[in-house]
C-alpha cells in the first residue's frame, strides 16, 4: 500500500483564508485587529525559525504581530516583568513565550505568569485544567492541528485505536486528551514503554511526538494506519521526522510529511487561538 500524503501546508492555507475573513469582520465590529506578541529568550536556532514563521503568517491574516527578543542571560524577574506588562496591554490579545527557555528559567513559573486569557499556547494551568475537564478553552496548538489534519482526510476518530508516542505537556498529553474527547481508545507510549512496536502495531491512528529522528520504522506501523509525525529533528542538511517516512509510506493509508505536515497547522492554530482570545476576552 502506498499512503496518501496529508498536505498540512494546504490545510493551513485554507484555515488562514477563513481566519482572515473572520478577522476582517471582527474589525468591522471592534475597529481593532487582534494582537499577538511572541517572546523569544536566547538564540536557539530552531526557535528563531519558528518565530519568523509565526510573524510571517500572523501578518497575512491581519493579526498585529510583535516579537520581543531577549538575551539568554535574561533573569526571571526581567522576563516576568515583560509578561506582566503584556498582560496589562489592551492591544495584546495573545502572548506566546517560545520554549524551550534557557535552563535557569523555570518554564512552569513563566507560563503561569501569562494571563490565562492571553495564553494562546494553551499551556497555562487553568487552560490545561479546562482541557482535562472537557471545557472550552484556549487549547494547545499542535494537538488541535493534529485533530484537524485527521478529520481533513475524512477519517472518523470515534472507536479507533489511537496510539500517542510521547508524553510531553506540549504535544503527547494534550493530544491524548483530544483523541479521547473524540471517542478514540487511546494508549500513550513513552521512553519506558516495553515492546513499543507491539503497541504501535495496533494503532489505527499513530501520533508520534518523541523527538528522536526516524525512531518509528515501517515494521512498527499497522497496515492502513493514519500516521501523524510531529517530529522536527534538525540536521545540517535536512529535517527528519520521528517516523522513517520512506518505510512507513509503504504501510500506512495516510501519512504527514516532515516538513509540511503538522508544523504549518501548529502555526495556523496559534493564529486561530489569537483570534479566539480576541473574541472572548479582547
Ligand atoms: N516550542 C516548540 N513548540 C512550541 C509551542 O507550540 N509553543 C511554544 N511556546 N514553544 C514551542
Amino acid at each position: 500500500m502506498q499512503a496518501q500524503i496529508i498536505d498540512g501546508r494546504e490545510l493551513a492555507k485554507q484555515t488562514r483564508i477563513k481566519l482572515k475573513k473572520k478577522v476582517n469582520s471582527l474589525y468591522e465590529q471592534k475597529s481593532k485587529y487582534p494582537g499577538l506578541t511572541v517572546v523569544l529568550v536566547g538564540d536557539d536556532l530552531a526557535s528563531a525559525a519558528y518565530v519568523r514563521n509565526k510573524e510571517k503568517f500572523a501578518k497575512r491574516v491581519n493579526i498585529i504581530s510583535n516579537t520581543i527578543r531577549m538575551p539568554k542571560e535574561t533573569t526571571k524577574e526581567e522576563l516576568l516583568d515583560v509578561i506582566e506588562k503584556l498582560n496589562n496591554d489592551n492591544d495584546v490579545h495573545g502572548i506566546l513565550v517560545q520554549l524551550p527557555l534557557p535552563k535557569h528559567l523555570d518554564e512552569s513559573t513563566v507560563i503561569n505568569t501569562i494571563s490565562y486569557e492571553k495564553d494562546v499556547d494553551g499551556f497555562h494551568i487553568i487552560n490545561s485544567g479546562k482541557l482535562l475537564s472537557g471545557q472550552d478553552s484556549l487549547r494547545p496548538c499542535t494537538p488541535t492541528g493534529i485533530i484537524k489534519l485527521i478529520e481533513s482526510i475524512g477519517v472518523n476518530i470515534e472507536g479507533k485505536n489511537a496510539v500517542v508516542v510521547g508524553r510531553s505537556n506540549i504535544v503527547g498529553k494534550p493530544a491524548a486528551l483530544l483523541l479521547l474527547e473524540k471517542n478514540a481508545t487511546v494508549t500513550v507510549c513513552h521512553s519506558r514503554t516495553r515492546d513499543l512496536g507491539e503497541v504501535t502495531n495496533k494503532a489505527d491512528i499513530l501520533v508520534v511526538a518523541i523527538g528522536r529522528a526516524e525512531m518509528i520504522t515501517g515494521d512498527m506501523v499497522k497496515p492502513g494506519a493514519v500516521v501523524i509525525d510531529v517530529g522536527s529533528n534538525y540536521t545540517e542538511d535536512k529535517t527528519y521526522g520521528d517516523v522513517k517516512f520512506d518505510e512507513a509510506v509503504n504501510v500506512a493509508s495516510f501519512i504527514t510529511p516532515v516538513p509540511g505536515g503538522v508544523g504549518p497547522m501548529t502555526i495556523a492554530q496559534l493564529l486561530e487561538n489569537t483570534v479566539k482570545a480576541f473574541e472572548l476576552y479582547g
